[in-house]
């Protein structure tokens, strides 16, 4: 049995067989419908509900509140349907879904960019291309069935000139993926990954400026959209606003500067929340979403695209649509959540 999903204002439909979560049916018939961790920790696949029944498999409240249910809100990533559904949902998109493939890749550098960040490069097989939107991410499919999420650090058509993906991944000691990349992983290994995935790209059919919010190596995949803001010569106002802890944790300030240099659109702001007195910082200080709203008390006709932490993503949206009238929809995330996070799911 299947049950028919049709999502407004665009729109598009399709089918969701019994039991099958609602995003796992539109990521199959290339609906793109927003989400991030599809795991029901991030929220980023909420949307509102018209008509229909559908229900929900563990999740984090922080995701999907009790009263945000009661109010017809649902989580995609978790969500079944038991009868035919309407959704809202502004973010989706008419943009083409890229086939999702499973490939075989080898690593062809390890670049410590930090002690904790490592620049990895992949090549796919007979140096193939990947089409993918800048800013989606690819999964690393594990021995044990465990799959990991990494953000394209590079646009695609950069593949051209050097193939491969660039990947910037950051050691959390005691993670299962990165304890291995950080310790074990070596130039010309293999592994196997599936993409790409992920809502996380830019809408190229508004002229809105942009406001672009990176924590830590979340800072990838928007060096992957600035660079197709630069291949493809969109001069939309950028500012990029990027935060770390210290200022080593921005790993390619040289590279953004170079690039501020070549785009007059675009602008950075670096901000740093926890300088220690020998790192002389004189930029500014703080949480990175706060410099944002230092610097723009009205962001109701910009778009946002943020990346990195969760915590920094669910601030940002929060404060940004509460406190500067970002409209919700102009709002596209990616929360880095890991297994710690999953974990304290209800
Ligand atoms: C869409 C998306 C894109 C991403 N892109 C990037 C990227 O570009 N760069 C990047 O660096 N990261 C990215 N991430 C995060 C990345 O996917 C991994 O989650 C992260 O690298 C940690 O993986 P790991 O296997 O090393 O750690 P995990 O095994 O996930 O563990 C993470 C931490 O949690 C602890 N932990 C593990 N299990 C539990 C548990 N059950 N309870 C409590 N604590 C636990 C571990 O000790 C460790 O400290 C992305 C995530 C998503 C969802
Ligand atoms: S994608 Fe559904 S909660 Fe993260």
């Amino acid at each position: 049995m299947s049950f028919n999903v049709n999502v407004l204002p665009s729109g598009r439909s399709f089918s969701a067989n019994e039991g099958e979560p609602l995003l796992a049916a539109a990521i199959r018939q290339g609906i793109g419908l927003p989400y991030g961790c599809k795991d029901g920790a991030c929220g980023s696949c909420k949307c509102k509900m018209l008509e229909g029944q559908v229900t929900h498999g563990a999740h984090q409240l922080k995701a999907l509140s009790a009263e945000e249910e009661a109010a017809g809100f649902i989580l995609t990533c978790c969500g079944v349907a038991h009868s035919d559904v309407v959704l809202e949902s502004r973010q989706v998109t008419d943009e083409s879904a890229f086939p999702i493939r499973k490939m075989p890749v080898r690593v062809t550098s390890l670049v410590r960019a930090t002690p904790d960040v490592m620049v990895v490069r992949l090549q796919l097989p007979a140096s193939d291309t990947m089409k993918y939107h800048a800013g989606q991410y690819v999964e690393f499919l594990l021995r044990d069935g465990d799959r990991r999420s990494y953000s394209m650090a590079n646009a695609p058509y950069t593949q051209l000139e050097t193939p491969g993906i660039e990947l910037h991944i950051r050691h959390m000691p005691g993670g299962k993926f990165t304890d291995h990349v950080f310790a074990a992983m070596k130039e010309k290994e293999i592994q196997r990954v599936e993409g790409p995935y992920g809502s996380f790209f830019l809408r190229e059919d508004s002229a809105k400026p942009i406001v672009m919010v990176a924590s830590g190596t979340g800072f990838a995949p928007l060096k992957a959209i600035i660079e197709h803001m630069q291949f493809k010569h969109i001069v939309r106002p950028a500012v990029l606003y990027w935060g770390g802890r210290r200022p080593i944790d921005l790993y390619m300030t040289d590279w953004i500067e170079a690039r501020v240099a070549e785009m007059p659109n675009l602008r950075y702001v670096p901000v740093v929340s926890d300088a220690l007195p020998e790192d002389g910082w004189r930029g500014r200080t703080g949480f990175v979403h706060q410099a944002v709203l230092e610097d723009f008390s009205d962001l109701s006709g910009h778009q946002v695209y943020t990346c990195g932490a969760p915590i920094v993503v669910e601030s940002a949206q929060r404060d940004f649509t509460e406190l500067a009238g970002l409209p919700t929809e102009e709002f596209f995330a990616d929360a880095f959540t890991t297994e710690a996070d999953k974990a304290l799911k209800t």
